[in-house]
Order: C-alpha cells, then sequence, then structure tokens
C-alpha cells in the first residue's frame, strides 16, 4: 500500500512518518520510506535546483516541470519496482496541484489528469491530509536552514491551505492536525489497517 501524507510547512509530516515507520517495524511489515523532491539522485540534484540553487530564477511553470521530473524518477526507479508492503511518502502529486497551480481550481484538475496519464497506477492509494492551519504550523519550524517555500508570506500558506482543504479536498482524507503527533499516527494507522 502506497501511503502519502501532505500539508503546510510545518504540519509534523516527517514526525507522523517516524512514528508510523516504528509502527509498522514493531508489526513486522517490510515498507520504504520516500520523499518528493528527492529519494533518487536525479530527486535530490533537483531539490536543490528548487529549494536552494535557483530559487528566485524559476517561473512557475519551470517549477511545476522540475517537481514532475523528480517524481517521474522516483516512479521509475523506486515505486514501480518496489517490493515492500509499504510505501510511505513524504509528499506526492497533491503538493504540486496545492503550490504550483497558481491556486486555479481548472489548472490542478488539468494537471491531475496529466499525472493520471503519465503515473496512472503508481500514484499513492492513500493520502492523508494533516489538517492544520498555517498560522499554527509554521511556528513550529526553525528559523535555520528555511527554503523558499517557507520564506513566503503567511498570504501564500493560507493560500496552499485552502487549496488542500476545500479545492483539492476529494483527492485526501483529511486527519486533524491539531493534536499530539502520536495520535495524528494513530488515526492514520487505523485507517492502513495497522
Ligand atoms: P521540504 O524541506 O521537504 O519541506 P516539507 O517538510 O514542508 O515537506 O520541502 C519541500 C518543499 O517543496 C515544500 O515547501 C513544498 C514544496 N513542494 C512543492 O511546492 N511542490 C511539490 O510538488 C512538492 C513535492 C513539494
Amino acid at each position: 500500500m502506497y501511503i502519502a501524507l501532505e500539508g503546510v510547512e510545518g504540519c509534523g509530516k516527517t514526525t507522523v512518518i517516524n512514528i508510523l515507520k516504528r509502527r509498522l517495524k514493531e508489526r513486522g511489515k517490510t515498507f520504504q520510506v520516500v520523499k518528493e523532491p528527492g529519494t533518487t539522485k536525479i530527486g535530490n540534484k533537483i531539490r536543490e535546483i528548487l529549494l536552494h540553487d535557483y530559487e528566485n530564477e524559476l517561473d512557475l511553470n519551470t517549477e511545476l516541470l522540475l517537481f514532475m521530473a523528480s517524481r517521474s524518477s522516483m516512479i521509475h526507479q523506486v515505486i514501480r519496482p518496489i517490493q515492500e508492503e509499504f510505501i510511505l511518502s513524504d509528499r506526492c502529486f497533491l503538493s504540486s496541484l496545492a503550490y504550483q497551480c497558481n491556486f486555479d481550481a481548472d489548472l490542478a484538475q488539468r494537471i491531475y489528469r496529466m499525472h493520471l496519464e503519465l503515473f496512472e497506477g503508481n500514484l499513492p492509494d492513500k493520502i492523508f491530509f494533516i489538517d492544520i492551519h498555517p498560522s499554527k504550523a509554521l511556528c513550529r519550524k526553525s528559523q535555520k536552514d528555511i527554503n523558499k517555500y517557507e520564506k513566503k508570506a503567511m498570504i501564500f500558506h493560507e493560500k496552499v491551505y485552502h487549496m488542500y482543504k476545500e479545492v483539492l479536498k476529494e483527492y485526501s482524507i483529511a486527519v486533524d492536525g491539531n493534536r499530539r503527533a502520536v495520535s495524528i499516527a494513530d488515526d492514520i494507522a487505523r485507517q492502513i489497517g495497522l
């Protein structure tokens, strides 16, 4: 089962994934953790371009295509050949719909269809949206080493949140993010039969 966690910056995805990893280990399940952008050598190079190296030179289309290129290399090299029972992913295509579609519902729909065209059968089985407002989530992030998106103004993060919560809600299962990470992980674990 391919599971992805989504949400605004600082929503707690990484902590919840670490708890889920422990739980999978305890239950004797095999699994692999992946991260977008990243995971493969190509993906990690693209990650540097997107988040650090050329952060001020990227127009929205170039950004979208680079995220998709990282995703494509991960799907080709890791997701398709995978043998493990579970894949836990830190973000997935839903981030591209929330961040790179100019907050436009129609464009998001078209980009979703493009993902189906390219990657159908290799997209997550379940996406959990950790629902916490960015005004709460972002203050948890340390101000050290923050990436291009984390530097953006609150209005940007509020729009991203609106995309996840309203415009894109049919693609994910919302879980209340205003709780301790263990309860969020318990909730997700229950919904994936762990
Ligand atoms: P990362 O350091 O992994 O942050 P986080 O812990 O919040 O996931 O940075 C990934 C950043 O890339 C994050 O700010 C969201 C952004 N992103 C997109 O804009 N589009 C995408 O398709 C993906 C996968 C990520």
